[in-house]
């Protein structure tokens, strides 16, 4: 495994660091975290400075994690109104929208009074200190003012990606217990509307308590509720253009970002105010090398965690260009990201290993002929990257002069953990490389939990201690907190992830170890499409699996076993797709199901998991030991008719 690709001297003269500075400053972080978070706390501001540092304790029986917890300061401040003197008519925001003719520059002035705008409509709709609001909007500017709105008046958003259903989003303003919800009137991407307005009247006829603010984003036909909903561009108009951000304490809710485990529904992801915009901002400048100036893109949407640290938070708290598209990759054409990159002059670009498939899938032809001259630095992040891919972004993207940063992290993490630093690592293809400052990984044995203390070694991916962005509990439920990260190795986080160390202390993250499949970048509980799938009249068990798919990574593969007396058909394989869709989102559609007279059981009656995944991955021919099962020929029919062959 020594593919290594060693940065251009260019990379290098420009990068803010280099190896040996990463590695002095690695070893400080570790070895003193409390002077080196002392220290790079203070790239933001505080109204109180802090005091302590870390606080922070992995023991299973009281995992507790504080950070600058006696510190006070405002998130919106410190994107914004910190900024204003040196670059009130710098662009802080570019939006692409869905439509290639239409973009729009809001500068750090207009984005200033915007938001304090909306933070005073919040307020008069009732909204306070530590209350939860609910966005369910497409990729416009107003997503990012609502969230700066909710974080300069200390309430807590929790986005729902506007690609979930009715359902999904009714249960997640119950479980934050939100009294508001944001949402649009409709929602395009890729030429097509989403009616987002119509599936959040869906979503809140049984939470008869919530209001309703809606962004006219196409002015098309919408059901109105004059007792609940509200339009936001008239409210805007009404209210002052001044509002003083909020004094919040370090360790006070920014936002519940809600994420799909292995088991049960999905949990609300807490992740607090001080250490969170500390590690956003500081990772978004070191990973990405962000140099004053730069323009920048993350094509994620911010539903998704990575819209809120690499768009949102981390970008404008540097005082940044951030680039919000709200389109898709592939639309009109696959030329839309490089004419995109061209049009706005993109440094530094941001995307997900999924897209890069699917528009190496089109061909070279349409990257061909764009001015791609800007592009400096390239970063991924989501699944594992594959080599081929990884090659394709380099030579066709890059023209191999922009480092790739593949970084890992996940929704709980708030930041990038693992990934190269361009000019200070070598990257290889397929590998985040080594971890950030601050994070310490270990390897450790699946079976017996023990740290593998080698260099080279594979087992499950664990973080010894903590860092300033991590979650600090599941909304409402710190029993799940603990149980699900700290229980299983006793003493670490637990990532769910897989990896491989190698001789180089390289980092190559292997894939979810748990229930976990991952969708084009999109996290999806296996339980949550099976429960989704027995909620059908029709359906009596089901077993979801992943396995490979060309360009989502993993598809989804459901095992169903009808109610007696039902025949499976065409049309009740269309019919349970679609049920699927509207329970969940279209995300979560399964990509293929077989209908399972029987699920392979222990005696116990725990589906043999292990079994079922063998099979869609169409690899069956070493199923391991059988002999446990309650009745050992369902296996050969399942086999027999397989759906990935
Ligand atoms: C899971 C987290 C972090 C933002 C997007 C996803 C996988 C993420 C990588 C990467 C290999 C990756 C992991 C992780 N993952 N980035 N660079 N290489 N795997 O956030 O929805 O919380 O999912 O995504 O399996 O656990 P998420």
């Amino acid at each position: 495994m020594n593919d290594m690709r060693t940065p251009s001297a260019d990379t290098v003269s420009h990068a803010l660091v280099d190896d040996a500075t990463y590695r002095t400053m690695y070893q400080a972080s570790v070895s003193d975290p409390d002077a080196f978070w002392g220290e790079h706390g203070k790239r933001i501001d505080w109204i109180k400075p802090y005091t302590k540092v870390k606080n922070t304790s992995f023991d299973y029986h009281n995992v507790s994690i504080k950070w600058f917890e006696d510190g006070t300061l405002n998130v919106a401040a410190n994107c914004i109104d910190r900024h204003l003197p040196e670059r009130a008519h710098q662009t802080a925001i570019i939006w692409e929208s869905d439509d290639p003719g239409v973009s729009q520059h809001i500068s750090y002035q207009e984005l200033h009074e915007q938001v304090c705008r909306f933070a005073n409509v919040l307020h008069a709709m009732g909204v306070k200190k530590g209350d939860r609001v609910v966005l369910y909007l497409p990729m416009i500017p107003q997503a990012a003012y609502a969230m700066l709105a909710c974080a300069r008046i200390g309430a807590v958003h929790s986005i729902v990606f506007a690609g979930f259903s009715p359902d999904a989003l009714g249960s997640r303003v119950a479980d934050c217990g939100a009294k508001l919800v944001i949402t649009a009137d409709e929602a395009p991407r890729g030429g097509r509307q989403t009616a987002l307005k119509a599936n959040a009247d869906k979503a809140l006829a049984k939470l008869p308590e919530v209001k309703l603010l809606v962004v006219r984003r196409t002015g098309g036909d919408v059901a109105w509720n004059p007792e609940r909903d509200v339009w936001l561009h008239e409210e805007m108009e009404r209210v002052s253009a001044h509002c003083e951000p909020v004094e919040v304490g370090a360790e006070d809710p920014l936002f519940i970002l809600y994420t799909s485990g292995s088991t049960g529904k999905p949990k609300g992801v807490l992740h607090t105010t001080g250490g969170y915009l500390v590690y956003a901002s500081m990772t978004h400048q070191y990973v990405f090398d962000y140099h004053d100036g730069d323009i920048y893109w993350c094509t994620a949407d911010v539903g998704w965690v990575t819209g809120h640290s690499y768009i949102v938070y981390g970008p404008l708290a540097n005082g940044a260009t951030t680039l919000m598209f709200e389109g898709v990759p592939t639309w009109p054409d696959a030329s839309r990201c490089w004419q995109v990159c061209e049009k706005h002059k993109v440094n530094i670009f941001y995307t997900a290993p999924t897209a890069i498939r699917a528009l190496m899938g089109q061909g070279d032809q349409f990257v061909e002929g764009i001015d791609l001259s800007s592009l400096r630095v390239l970063g991924s992040v989501g699944e594992p990257i594959n080599p081929e891919a990884w090659e394709w972004y380099d030579r066709v993207v890059g023209k191999g002069r922009c480092p790739i940063v593949d970084t890992w992290w996940q929704t709980e993490t708030g930041g990038i953990l693992i990934a190269p630093l361009p000019g200070a690592t070598p990257t290889k293809p397929g590998s985040a490389t080594r971890p950030f400052f601050g994070v310490q990984p270990a390897v450790l044995d699946p079976h017996s939990g023990e740290e593998i203390t080698g260099t080279v070694a594979e087992g499950v991916l664990a973080i010894t201690d903590s860092w300033p962005g991590q979650m600090r509990t599941v909304y409402g439920d710190h029993d799940r907190f603990v149980s699900t990260y700290f229980e299983q190795y006793k003493g670490s986080y637990f990532t769910g992830d897989g990896c491989r160390r190698d001789e180089d202390g390289y980092y190559w993250i292997t894939g979810r170890v748990d229930d976990v499949i991952n969708v084009s970048g999109h996290r999806m509980g296996t339980a949550e499409v099976e429960s989704a799938l027995v909620a059908h009249p029709k359906v009596s068990e089901s077993a979801v699996v992943g396995f490979p798919h060309r360009i989502k990574g993993q598809g989804i593969y459901a095992y169903v076993t009808l109610m007696h007396g039902e025949e499976p058909s065409e049309e009740l394989r269309k019919e349970l797709v679609a049920w699927v869709r509207s329970e969940i989102g279209p995300i979560a559609s399964p990509d293929l199901i077989q209908w399972a007279p029987g699920l392979p059981k222990t005696r116990s009656g725990k589906i043999m998991r292990r079994i079922l995944r063998k099979i869609a991955e169409n690899d069956y021919a070493a199923l391991g030991d059988t002999s446990t099962l309650a009745d050992p020929g369902v296996v050969d029919d399942l086999i027999e008719n397989r759906m990935n062959r």
